[in-house]
């Protein structure tokens, strides 16, 4: 029997097989300082999906569009989570704290028996970030949903009959980033080839037969945020931007549109599928104005540099491994004031200054998100997605150490983590007469499945490259890569 399986949008997905119930990351309300919006809009779906009953519940990581507190607090406790089990115990703790007591942890590829012909297994991020996807066995019919998480390709499952996975970013680089305007085109061309890149190394990989859209992307509906909404010039754009490479990549499978609602059973009609037709935006807008107006409510306090230096500090203490042979200069701009902040040297204390220093990274917040983050009401991972900042960096070359500060540093079991990663042992793996070592220094991914070519290997996840000779990152990042000739001549 084909179970039946239903799209929320974006994330969220109801199935039901032999009396089963499983919903999976209901996502509704507004994201990331009231940024981002489920798109198309599926509050309709709302009153259903809180008076539903479910046997099972999962939540696949803490994002707010996957994590949405506000449905969540509306849902019966009365449901057994199923919750990926990270380091940080995050996801775990937030789960109980709203009263879902009934919950199953279950670490990466464990698998747990839901009825007499069903299981579901969970497939982590096995990096320092914490994200997961789920196998749904039902009767024989195999559902995997990826959202947007990245297991390592040699630990997908295969024979799939349906691959949920995202297509489009979910990210602030590079559109975040003050670049001009041929660069950033450039930048973000490249981004949305390696985005298909990878989902269709992972349709081929999982032998999915079907692909539905999935986890993205949302909308920014506050018109502060409008420009984002361009399909063309963002690293979000609609599947039928992107259909045509698919379809040439990966003919044998067949593509699921949904709308909210939707069974994939019987999906969208063809001209169904939403493409920003005229005016839906602005109405969407106007539905929602009391949910992003939210953002702008009230006149926050001003920051006070005893605050900011408080912030990092406090981070820094926390980060002390991470940060050992660190040094790096920070501004940090918000409504008219520059402080200039020397991150790293382990003990040293973070120095605001009256002059800007010559920074590598610059950081224009606004002092409303900024008040947010100092409070605590939103980390920075939280306020970088919501594309509510502006950053520069020179050289512009991604920094591993001040973004993982950044995002996970408030939870430093996720950074001793990355610092445990590069410290090795290095696991490596034979390829084309080179030892290279076997996970990418950047996120984790398994460069068993990397090209390489013309003296470059090149990483299928995000495409970092390194000099096969010296290890050098020579595009991507910064990070050297352990590869050597895998005989060494004789001496
Ligand atoms: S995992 Fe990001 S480049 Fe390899």
């Amino acid at each position: 029997m084909i179970p039946s399986i239903r799209h929320l949008g974006h994330a969220g997905f109801v199935v039901e097989h032999a009396g089963l119930r499983i919903l999976i990351d209901p996502w509704f309300h507004p994201a990331f300082l009231e940024a981002w919006f489920p798109y198309p809009d599926n509050r309709d779906l709302l009153p259903e999906v809180v008076a539903g009953r479910y046997d099972y519940l999962y939540i696949s990581h803490t994002h707010e569009d996957h994590f949405d507190r506000r449905l969540l607090a509306q849902l019966s406790r009365d449901v057994t989570v199923l919750v990926p089990r990270y380091r940080t115990k995050s996801l775990s703790r937030s789960l109980a704290a709203l009263g879902f007591g009934q919950q199953v942890l279950l670490g990466h590829r464990e698998e747990h028996r839901l009825g007499p012909d069903s299981t579901a297994t969970m497939l982590l991020d096995t990096s320092h970030k914490e994200d997961s996807g789920l196998l749904l066995d039902l009767g024989g019919y195999r559902f995997l949903d990826l959202n947007d998480c990245n297991t390592p390709m040699s630990e997908l499952p295969g024979d799939v009959d349906l691959l949920a996975a995202q297509y489009s970013g979910a990210m602030w680089y590079p559109n975040a980033y003050d670049y001009p305007a041929e660069m950033m085109a450039a930048k973000t061309a490249a981004v949305r080839s390696d985005l298909l890149d990878t989902l269709a190394r992972k349709v081929k990989l999982t032998g999915a037969r079907a692909y539905l859209p999935s986890a993205g992307p949302a909308c920014f509906l506050d018109p502060e945020l409008d420009r984002f909404n361009d399909r063309d010039a963002t690293i979000f754009p609609h599947w039928e931007d992107v259909a045509p490479v698919f379809a040439a990549v990966c003919p044998e499978t067949r593509v699921v549109r949904t709308a909210p609602g939707d069974l994939v059973a019987a999906p969208a009609p063809p001209g169904r599928w939403f493409t920003d037709p005229a005016g839906y935006l602005a109405d969407y807008r106007e539905r929602r104005c009391a949910d992003w107006e939210a953002y702008h409510e009230g006149e926050p306090a001003p920051v006070t540099a005893e605050e900011v230096e408080a912030h990092f500090a406090r981070l820094q203490r926390l980060n002390r491994p991470l940060l050992a042979d660190y040094r790096r200069d920070l501004r940090l701009e918000t409504g008219g004031t520059a402080w200039g902040l020397t991150l790293g040297g382990l003990a040293a204390q973070v120095e605001l200054e009256d002059e800007p220093v010559d920074p590598a990274y610059v950081i224009r917040i606004p002092p409303r998100a900024l008040r947010a983050v100092l409070d605590g009401r939103a980390g920075w991972e939280e306020a970088l997605l919501s594309m509510r900042l502006s950053l520069h960096r020179d050289p512009d070359v991604f920094d591993l150490t001040m973004l993982s500060l950044l995002r996970y540093g408030h939870q430093p079991a996720q950074t001793r983590q990355l610092v445990r990663e590069r410290a090795g042992p290095v696991e490596t793996i034979e390829r084309d007469g080179l030892r290279l070592q076997r996970y990418c220094p950047h996120a984790g991914e398994d460069l068993s499945h990397a090209e390489i070519t013309g003296g470059v290997v090149e990483c299928p996840r995000h495409h970092w490259k390194w000099d096969t000779t010296t290890g050098a990152c020579v595009s991507g990042g910064a990070l050297s890569l352990h590869i050597e000739p895998a005989e060494r001549p004789s001496a």
